[in-house]
């Protein structure tokens, strides 16, 4: 028998108790012995948990778990970084097997458990922590071993997906959106973190570990929110052929030595799968240099789809560690320094909108200040007429061009008198 110490009964420990129960003959038979979850820590043990807990078995004390040494894997579940850390630490060092979803912590400190985990020789899982449900973490370490991975662009978080969608398709404004993500159960109280774009920046550190081999412990991803597109942006957009999505992305800069990792709303052509990938869905786009293009998308959160990609790594470590083969898998990720590209090096086609006054001359200014800084225009559209005290909208699309030098055309622009308020700028994938 495999025992395992479940940290956490919530959401996505919930789901795992349930598929275990319900899938445990074949999972006993692909493992070769019964899987029985042991002991399961949570922090209040009169909460109503799913019926299939052997209520038996809850715990509010951490070294039920971590000092018992017939637990043979610890699956966290719990999310956060404190206690969580330390809780893996112990769970490493007494040798046991570890299965986790918490990205956070896999973006704070994964490269610092994956070492612990290969020098004690054991296996550190975390299908579960990008993606939901997608089977993206092993395709990056196993499927892909043989190919360089060049990018890699997605969708990756459903909150900040559904309200884009939610506005986009229905005109709702982001506070509407928001709330209504809120009610339907896919944003948290505080969407803070899925809508600030801090979710997905850990679960693009995650990404990067495998697909280029980067330690990024705490790495700084330059990340910009969703709270300032507004709905006039989704409509240009479209008039433009785009949709509105917000990315994460990664990719080797052009020398092939430094890694550029940026998360921010950005314009995505129409008829592309990533446009294409809407409400709460995932997507992950990854570019091989031998592959080409692979696309993986499906539900990238929720109990169910959360708990598949934990309890396949529970089959995995489990049945490593019944074979007698324990840490193969930690073995596999070979992490080391890689030099983080600056955002200002960063080149791309931007969209910007400009709230402007309708006087003589005031196009030729703002076109003035892109120009003499290298960022020229591909198409530009006003809607309708201002009037000198009235402000009037110009967007324009613009040719390639350094963050760097538009940032430094724009806040030249911000400040001037003919226009209303600081440009919107957009950059388009
Ligand atoms: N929800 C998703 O769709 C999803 C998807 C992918 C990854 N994840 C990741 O999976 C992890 C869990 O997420 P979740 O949505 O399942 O969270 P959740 O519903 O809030 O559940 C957290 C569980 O951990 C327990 N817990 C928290 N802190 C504890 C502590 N200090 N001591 C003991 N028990 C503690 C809680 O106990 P009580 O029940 O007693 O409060 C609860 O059972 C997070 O890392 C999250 O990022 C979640």
């Amino acid at each position: 028998m495999i025992k395992v110490g479940l940290l956490g009964c919530g959401t996505v420990g919930g789901g795992v108790v349930q598929l275990l129960r319900a899938n445990a003959s074949y999972i006993a038979a692909r493992v070769g012995a019964p899987i029985d979850i042991a002991r399961v820590l949570v922090r209040d043990p009169s909460k109503v948990r799913v019926p299939e807990l052997d209520r038996g078995r809850i715990t509010t004390d951490a070294s039920a778990v971590l000092d018992d040494p017939t637990i043979d894997v610890v699956v966290e579940v719990m999310g956060g970084v404190d206690p969580a850390r330390e809780y893996l630490g112990a769970a490493i060092a007494a040798g046991k097997q570890i299965v986790t979803a918490n990205k956070m912590l896999l973006a704070l400190h994964g490269a610092d458990l994956l070492e612990r985990a290969r020098k004690h020789g054991v296996d550190l899982a975390f299908e579960g922590a990008v993606g939901g449900g997608i089977p993206v973490i092993r395709v990056l370490r196993d499927s892909l071993a043989s190919d360089t991975i060049v990018s890699l662009c997605g969708i990756i978080n459903g909150t900040s997906n559904y309200v884009l969608t939610r506005m986009r398709q229905d005109g709702l404004s982001f506070a509407d959106a928001v709330k209504e993500a809120q009610d339907k159960g896919y944003a948290e109280a505080d969407p803070t973190l899925d809508v600030g774009g801090g979710d997905a920046a850990h679960k693009l550190v995650v990404l990067s570990m495998l697909a280029f081999g980067a330690r990024l412990d705490g790495a700084r991803v330059p990340t910009e929110g969703i709270d300032a597109v507004e709905p006039i942006d989704h409509a240009f957009a479209e008039r433009f052929g785009f949709v509105v999505k917000q990315l994460a992305i990664a990719k080797l800069a052009r020398d092939g030595s430094a890694l550029e990792l940026r998360v921010h709303p950005a314009l995505v052509a129409k008829d592309t799968a990533l446009a294409n990938t809407s409400g709460v869905l995932n997507a992950v786009a990854i570019e091989g240099r031998a592959l080409g293009p692979c696309l993986l998308s499906g539900r990238g959160a929720g109990d169910m789809p959360t708990a598949v990609s934990v309890v396949a790594d529970l089959v995995d470590v489990a049945s490593a560690k019944k074979s007698g083969i324990s840490g193969n898998m930690t073995r596999a990720i070979r992490l080391g320094e890689r030099k983080l590209a600056p955002m200002a090096d960063v080149e791309t086609r931007y969209y910007v909108r400009f709230s402007v006054f309708d006087r003589p001359g005031v196009l030729a200014k703002i076109t003035g200040a892109l120009g003499e800084r290298g960022v020229s225009i591909e198409q530009l559209v006003q809607q309708g007429r201002g009037t000198e005290d009235v402000p009037v909208d110009v967007v324009m699309l613009t040719h390639e061009a350094k963050e760097a030098a538009i940032q430094a055309a724009l806040e030249v622009i911000g400040k001037s008198d003919y226009v209303a308020h600081a440009p919107r700028m957009i950059r388009v994938h």
